[in-house]
């Protein structure tokens, strides 16, 4: 990564931690752990064996406005950043969305007399389906391509624009669900609970958004450059 982006190999990873706390996602999806006093972004990725530049790479993704995939094969490492997805598909799928269900539960009545918290439940086992389903597909399907690729085999069925060009935003559902929740669920004397499964789902919603967003600008055209590559095009 060159000067002009936020942050750099030799600032303290405790610094990146307190300017973007959802750099803390990012973090352990690339498998780093707390505890590592005031090393800097190097030190740190080094003693705990991981690649820095795709570190760096997804954390300025992260941190910064905009982005472009400038061609550089040295930016990051994309096997390090397919372990990364892969991490957050594991996160999302057996963590996140497990935990919002149960906290769901918890806070909707969820007797037989009441329609809107079944439908809420309905709902939002029909969104985790499909999260699975693309999460599934991307591990298969997608990231199988990829390593043959990066063996440099290339697919007469399939390439990396097939993908993009069917790669559905998936956070859509969830807001719908976020709508019902706020516009139809009956009010009770205290929301406490509701209210907590709410910022969980708008949490959710934007780390899947950001999610979406690194497969899209930063796998996705250094795949395509590998592509061009094996297939001698400019
Ligand atoms: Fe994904
Ligand atoms: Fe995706």
């Amino acid at each position: 990564m060159n000067e002009q982006h936020k942050y750099r190999s030799t600032d303290k990873m405790s610094d990146l931690i307190c300017d973007n706390y959802s750099l803390l996602m990012v973090m352990s999806r690339f498998g780093l752990s707390l505890g590592f006093g005031d090393k800097s972004v190097k030190d740190v990725c080094e003693a705990q064996g991981v690649d820095c530049p795709t570190f760096l790479a997804v954390a300025n993704f992260i941190s910064e406005e905009q982005y472009s995939y400038r061609g550089n094969e040295s930016d990051f490492s994309i096997p390090a950043l397919m372990d990364y997805l892969k991490r957050a598909h594991t996160y999302f799928l057996d963590f996140n969305l497990p935990a919002i269900r149960r906290k769901l539960i918890e806070a909707i009545d969820c007797s037989s007399t009441n329609d809107v918290a079944y439908l809420i439940l309905k709902f939002f086992d029909e969104y985790a389906k499909e999260v699975r389903r693309h999460m599934e597909y991307e591990n298969q399907a997608v990231f199988t391509y990829v390593e043959q690729l990066l063996q440099g085999r290339l697919s007469d069925e399939y390439d990396i624009a097939t993908f993009a060009s069917k790669h559905n935003q998936i956070d859509t559902k969830l807001k719908e669900l976020k709508n019902i929740i706020i516009k139809y669920y009956p009010e009770k004397g205290n929301n406490n609970l509701l209210n907590a499964v709410l910022f969980d789902i708008f949490n959710c919603e934007q780390d899947l958004a950001t999610h979406c967003q690194v497969e899209d600008y930063m796998f996705v055209p250094a795949v395509a450059h590998i592509e061009r590559k094996l297939k001698n095009e400019p």
